[in-house]
């Protein structure tokens, strides 16, 4: 259902800051900001508590797709198949696929569920997701065979090639996400939760790989030193963090709500999960 209030706050961000910024610069900003390439990532991941029956688990993470007026669902749907090509295991979104409208996202969920990944399919929702009409982003993941984590731990595979997939639904404090972390039925092998703000509770509780995106990494960064970055809200903001045995990984994301990054390229992720 659509939320009125955070609705109309990004509508007025997006009209004062994202279209006078396109304005201001006879739309240079945007026509480079939708040129530049997404890059494709490949990580390897070690992780103590990584459970050995999956040692060298591939991931495809992708988060913060923004579809909308800074990325048509085409740009969005090529790099899914970019990375879903590299062979994988498992696909996750960690949510905000859509900017404002959440109309016209379905041929993205058909592409991530076209990626030949034995161990499914997943997605956790974003702030952005909710703005609008989260219950149809739902509706088009499940048409599409994408599995909507919302407080819930699956099982994915059987036997001793068992995986626990959960994920909590966005959550903005640290505070709130604690509790959904609790609340989960089970400790979960593989965690998504858009705000990497989860870890807290996550590592706490001992799951051994948190994956999240919402920062956008800033997206303007120092040269080189990606987490010197304009993401002040956040101190894990943008890579692999390591706690008590446990890792989370940061995704910057493939789109954007300003149509600038700067040392922070957009990229979907290839992560090789390594016990060790
Ligand atoms: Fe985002």
């Amino acid at each position: 259902m659509a939320n009125g209030r955070l609705d109309l706050r990004a509508r007025v961000r997006h009209a004062v800051v994202t279209r006078a910024a396109d304005a201001l610069t006879l739309g240079v900003l945007s026509r480079r900001h939708r040129a530049q390439r997404i890059e494709v990532r490949e990580l390897e991941l070690r992780i103590p508590r990584w459970p050995a029956a999956h040692d060298g688990l591939r991931v495809a993470h992708v988060s913060d797709f923004h579809l909308g007026h800074l990325m048509p669902v085409e740009r969005a749907a090529d790099a899914v198949r970019r990375v879903g090509a590299l062979g994988v295991d498992l696909l996750a979104c960690t949510g905000d696929v859509v900017d404002l409208h959440a109309d016209g996202a379905e041929p993205l969920f058909a592409e991530m569920a076209a990626v030949r990944a034995p161990l499914g399919h997943y997605l956790v929702l974003g702030n952005h997701d909710h703005l609008h009409d989260a219950k149809l982003i739902a509706s088009m993941a499940r048409r599409n065979g994408v599995r909507l984590l919302d407080g819930d731990v699956v099982e994915a595979g059987t036997g001793a090639s068992r995986l626990l997939v959960g994920g909590v639904d966005w959550g903005r404090s640290i505070r709130v996400l604690d509790r959904a972390v609790v609340r989960l039925p089970e400790v979960p092998d593989l965690l998504l939760a858009h705000n990497p703000k989860a870890f807290h509770a996550a590592a706490a509780r001992g799951v051994p790989l948190t994956l999240s995106g919402h920062t956008h990494g800033g997206q303007v960064a120092w040269k080189g030193r990606p987490r010197t970055n304009l993401s002040f809200a956040h101190r894990l903001s943008a890579g692999a963090y390591a706690r008590d045995g446990c890792g989370l990984f940061v995704n910057v994301g493939a789109g954007a709500w300003f149509p600038l990054r700067l040392h922070c390229a957009p990229e979907v992720v290839l992560l090789t999960v390594r016990r060790g």
